[in-house]
Formats: C-alpha cells, structure tokens, sequence
C-alpha cells in the first residue's frame, strides 16, 4: 500500500504520459486544459487504492483510474455549461474560454475517451468494468436532470434530493472504487460492500460540495461561491432552512429562490443568514458527519486487514476536512 499523496502522484505521471492533443486542436486543446487544472482526482485515486487493498498492483488500475477522471472531467465540462458557472479550479470553465459548442463537443469526445480506456483489459474484466461504467453514466445523467428539474420546483423533499446526489454524485465514487476491486478480482461481497462505501462517502461528499458552494472561501474555494444560491438549486442546505424556520422566512427563502436578480450579491447575503439562523448550515455539518461514519459502518464488514481499513477511514476523515 501507499499514501493518498503518492496515489495523486503515479496517476498524474500516467496522466502526463498520455498524448491528448491531436488535430483538430479546438477539439483536443479544451479536453488538456480541463484535465490539466488539476483537481483533488479523488476518483483516480480511490480506484488505485482499492486495487491495492485487494492485493493487487496500482499499476494494474491506471487505465481505469483514468477512464474515471475523464469521465468526472467531461461531467464537470457539461455541468459548467449546464449552472451557468464561470470559474473551475481556480480558472475560466471550457464554455466561457472557448464558447458553448466546444463546451459541448470536447465535454462529448471525452466521454468516449474515458470509454476507450476499459479496452486495455482483458475480456472479462473489460465487460465487468464497461458495464459497471454504463449503468454509473446513465445514473449520473439521471441524477444531473433532477438537479435541474429541482431549480424550478418548490416541493422537493429531503429524500427525493438525497436521490439526486446519490445519482449525480456518489455512484461515480462508489463506481471508482468498485473498479479497482473488479480489477483485484475479488470476491463479489467485497466488490459490494467496497462499491456501498463509496456511496455513503460520496454522499457525504456532495453534501459539503453544497455546504462549501455557499460558506467556502472565495480566495481557495475554485469555483463561484454562491453558484447554487444563484441558480436556485435545492440543495440540503436550502430543504432544511425551509423546514427548520417559521413562516415569514420561509416565505422570504422560497421567493428568493425562484428569483434571478441582475446583482446577486444581497440575495446571497441573506440566504446565507436563513441557512446559519436556522441551524441548516449545522444540521448540514452534522449529515456530512452521519455518512461518513455509516460508510466506517460498511467498512467493518470487510474482509481486509486492519491497516487497511485504517486508510480507508483515513480516506473519509480527511475528505470531511476538506477546504475545496
Ligand atoms: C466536483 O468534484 C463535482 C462534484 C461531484 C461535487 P470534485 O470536488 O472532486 O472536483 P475536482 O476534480 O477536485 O476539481
Ligand atoms: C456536480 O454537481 C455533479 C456532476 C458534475 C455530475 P455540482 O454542480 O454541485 O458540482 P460543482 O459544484 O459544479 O463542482
Ligand atoms: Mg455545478
Ligand atoms: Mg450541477
Ligand atoms: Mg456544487
């Protein structure tokens, strides 16, 4: 085993050794610039840790650790386009550097790269991953048009967000996972319980993405802050306030939220006020907490040493710590 740290590493080397840019160049140039901003490449590194903690050499998992963050990168191109968003890691999105139809085509051409990476195993392991993959990319799509859908609904339940984030979110985190124990070839219980683990942590993990869109800091946070109080997504934060507070800013809330001012900044100001009055940013904090320590839960019932189950907690703390 290695650490988080030297995981980053190997599968940035990989990544810099593949040639990206080939003609036409406003097809490819968009795809390296948006693979190069960087990111935390959680995924990828999930899929090359849970390779290992199956016995199995990282090296072994690096097509398919790239193959997942080609894929989170063509969801985040799409996405940017989708909320409007003008910053990404710290640097203009692909639609707002280029325009919409780059944005578009390079987001499509980089779903089918990630595709072609699964080629590089062997029969049996390429249809367990490419099937894995399929179901993991149709869901996202799904849980990407809920979210949408959500932006103009004043009746969205708890349960049918948690649905949502399940879908847009953590599937491609359990997936990572589930990818490195498909290509360790081991047992289907472990396979399971590692894929159910990723979930809860990826749930976890887009719960503080909500919470840090709107408490971040805008100096290291690398993206809009305030982007989901802009575009009237419903997020945990935003259910919770409207069940937490009394009438009058419920009332204030719901018709903040279905309102595009010119200047955003003071309807930013004063839902961020409604979340903390409320206890939404605490009843947040607290969910965050609650799906990380169910995903320890899982952990439990595998069948790996203890050292491992060790990092792979340690995995799931230091994401709950996290500032970006
Ligand atoms: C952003 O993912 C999209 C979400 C699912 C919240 P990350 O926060 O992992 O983005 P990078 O890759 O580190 O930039
Ligand atoms: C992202 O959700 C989910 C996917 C990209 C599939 P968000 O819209 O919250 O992600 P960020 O905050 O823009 O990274
Ligand atoms: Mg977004
Ligand atoms: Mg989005
Ligand atoms: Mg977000």
């Amino acid at each position: 085993m290695h650490v988080i740290s030297q995981y980053q590493e190997f599968f940035i080397a990989y990544l810099n050794s593949q040639a990206i840019i080939k003609e036409p160049k406003n097809l490819y140039e968009p795809i390296d610039y948006i693979l190069g901003l960087g990111g935390k490449r959680m995924r990828p590194v999930l899929t090359l840790m849970t390779a290992e903690v199956f016995n199995t050499d990282y090296k072994k998992a690096l097509p398919a650790a790239m193959a997942v963050e080609v894929f989170h990168n063509f969801s985040l191109v799409h996405d940017d386009i989708m909320d409007d968003a003008p910053l990404r890691r710290g640097s203009e999105t692909v639609h707002e550097k280029w325009n919409l139809n780059t944005g578009i085509l390079s987001g499509d051409a980089m779903l089918i790269l990630a595709y072609q990476y699964f080629e590089q195993y062997e029969p049996n392991v390429f249809r367990d991953l490419a099937k894995l993959f399929s179901k993991t990319a149709i869901e996202v799509c799904e849980g990407q048009q809920w979210d949408v859908d959500f932006e103009t609904r004043e009746d969205v339940t708890i349960s049918e967000y948690l649905k949502m984030i399940e879908y847009k979110t953590a599937v491609l985190v359990a997936a990572a996972m589930k990818m490195g124990a498909i290509i360790a070839e081991t047992s289907e219980e472990n396979a399971n319980l590692i894929y159910e683990f990723g979930l809860n942590l990826g749930l976890a993990f887009q719960l503080q993405d909500d919470y840090l869109d709107a408490f971040g800091d805008p100096e290291t946070f690398g993206k809009q802050v305030g982007g989901d109080i802009i575009e009237n997504k419903k997020t945990y934060l935003y259910l919770k306030a409207v069940a937490f507070s009394k009438k009058e800013e419920v009332e204030q809330l719901m018709h903040l939220f279905s309102v595009h001012p010119n200047d955003n900044s003071e309807k930013i100001s004063s839902v961020k006020e409604i979340f903390n009055i409320s206890g939404a940013s605490k009843a947040t904090q607290e969910a965050i907490q609650a799906y990380t320590f169910k995903a320890f839960d899982t952990l439990k019932k595998m069948d790996i040493s203890e050292d491992k189950k060790a990092m792979l907690s340690a995995f799931g703390e230091k994401l709950m710590g996290r500032k970006v």
